[in-house]
């Protein structure tokens, strides 16, 4: 039998057990057609190690699995034990912070110091929801003298989540968190591009004490394993983070098979608003942490920099330098901010979006460039003289690349704020409050910055209008998503009408 196990190395760790195998039941085990694929580091290119693949009869495995506990064990748990098991959960995630972090960079590249903050995310998340499991209460509803109604809330089933690799464990906190809290199990898929981190968790699930299948965690590619969850005929509820075309092909597989519940968290081209009565010192932090947080990866991300038109000279000069500053380099220094991007294919991607700025007219103000000659690095790229109809103002590039425009008006910056099919977060900086208020009022957008950005918190429900989702993530918003309401109606004697 394959090893579920391998020996890895970080060079902030030392060596540690990195298990490699689909968790399913509380256990490491390998597929059923005992196929594997590679990990790579996008720091170096290189290859980390293997791990097992979960293909469509794996899916059925681990529905199974999700099934049975959900029916069985996981029914019999209270409420307060199940905060139990969150509670520890969340003690352990803590406790490993420094190997989950380590682990997160090695895969994904982020920088270890986001890392470390990603991680410290993850244990408040399930922490708060922990909180949440014995709070999920129902409602009486007087209507008749001779009739007692309640509404309960109960459990959906088994849910499917897939996750991204931008954050690969604050997206699995972030879907765990809701789903386990109200009394739901869970097939997790994660990101073919960093699927180790949420292994190394899998083993704290374990020790935390879940009954076996309540948690189950898979490697595995989008087009077959995620393809096999969203239409699974036994799943009663699907969660996606991701792209906004596999968001439609999600929706279509649940509308295809049994009709399972839908939430999506999908892509976005948020403007960042500057008028003139801004701190500029403060708004040209907020803009660089905007777009460049995360090396551009984040689903939130600033990338449409509207400035007022008489500030806009300063402002540009300003942020060029600022740009420039991002220590841009290995994610296992303390202080890099920016490490490389996911991996070759997102890398050509952003390259040729970076393309198509110079080929459309726009000025490349600082970055356009590969940096260093190994690893997925991009330079941190400003275009500046963008107009609406380009293609760098209008798609989402998902890199270190952010496009500027000028504006007169209030209105002018409204109107070209919510110029995009989507409307996932929006920022504006000012020191009028009147005006704060105005134009947030205005942004079609599930969350608002005003004076800073990418001020995301577990208490806070996220998610978008128009075409970037369908629900809201996180806050108590989220506890929705994965409960049924059930309304019985008790009719207690009397004469029939
Ligand atoms: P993707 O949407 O293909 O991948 C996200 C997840 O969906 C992965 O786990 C993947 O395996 C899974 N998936 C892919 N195809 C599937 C299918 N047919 N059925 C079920 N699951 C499927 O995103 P990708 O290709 O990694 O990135 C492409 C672009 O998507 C990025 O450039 C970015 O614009 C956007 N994106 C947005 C994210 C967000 O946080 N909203 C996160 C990642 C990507
Ligand atoms: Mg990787």
């Amino acid at each position: 039998m394959a090893s579920v196990f391998t020996e890895l190395k970080t060079p902030v760790t030392g060596a540690y057990q990195q298990p490699t195998g689909l968790f399913i039941n509380n256990e490491f085990v390998e597929g059923v057609d005992k196929k594997t694929f590679e990990v790579i580091n996008p720091t170096t290119e290189e290859v980390i190690c293997s791990v097992h693949e979960a293909t469509e009869k794996d899916v059925d495995v681990a529905v199974a699995a999700a099934r049975k506990a959900f029916e069985g064990p996981w029914k019999q748990v209270t409420p307060g034990q199940r905060a139990g098991y969150m509670f520890k959960l969340a003690e352990l995630v803590e406790k490993n912070l420094e190997v989950l972090a380590a682990v997160e960079s090695l895969d994904n590249g982020k920088s270890i110091t986001l890392a470390k903050g990603d991680v410290g995310a993850v244990a408040a998340c399930i922490r708060y929801y922990a909180g949440w499991a014995d709070k999920i209460e129902g409602s009486t509803v007087d209507i008749a003298p001779d009739m007692f109604h309640y509404i309960k809330k109960e459990p959906i089933g088994v849910c499917g989540q897939i996750i991204p690799w931008n954050f690969p464990l604050l997206m699995l906190a972030w879907k765990i968190g809701p789903a386990l809290a109200t009394g739901n199990t869970i097939v997790m898929k994660t990101a073919e591009q960093t699927p180790l981190s949420a292994l190394v968790l899998a083993q704290l699930v374990k020790e935390a004490g879940f009954p076996p299948g309540v948690l189950n965690i898979i490697s595995g590619f989008g087009k077959t394993a995620g393809a096999a969850l969203s239409a699974h005929m036994d799943v009663d509820k699907i969660a996606f983070t991701g792209s906004t075309v596999v968001g439609r092909a999600i929706m279509k597989a649940a509308a295809a098979s049994n009709l399972k519940k839908v939430t999506l968290e999908l892509g976005g081209k948020s403007p960042n608003i500057v008028f003139n009565d801004a701190d500029i010192e403060q708004a040209i932090s907020w803009v660089n942490f905007g777009i460049y947080y995360n090396h551009g990866q984040c689903c939130c991300a600033g990338t449409r920099i509207y400035v007022q038109e008489d500030i806009y000279d300063k402002f540009v000069e300003a942020f060029k330098k600022r740009a420039t500053a991002n220590k841009v380099g290995d994610p296992f220094h303390h202080e890099t901010f920016q490490g490389p991007q996911v991996s070759q294919l997102q890398y050509d991607r952003i390259m040729g979006y970076i393309q198509s700025g110079k080929e459309d007219g726009a000025t490349v103000e600082v970055g356009g460039e590969r940096h260093g000659d190994k690893g997925y690095f991009i330079q941190p790229t400003i275009f500046s003289n963008v107009t609406s109809d380009m293609k760098i103002m209008k798609e989402e590039i998902f890199g270190p690349v952010c496009a500027i425009a000028k504006f007169s008006t209030e209105e002018e910056a409204i109107k070209l704020g919510n110029e995009t099919m989507y409307g996932l977060a929006a920022a504006l900086h000012t020191n009028d409050v009147n005006r704060a208020i105005r134009v947030s009022n205005a942004l079609r957008a599930g969350t608002v910055w005003v004076n800073c950005y990418n001020m995301l918190h577990h208490q806070l429900p996220f998610g978008g209008y128009k075409a970037s989702g369908i629900g809201r993530e996180l806050g108590r918003e989220a506890l929705n998503n994965y409960l049924e309401t059930k309304s019985v109606a008790i009719r207690l004697g009397g004469a029939l009408f």
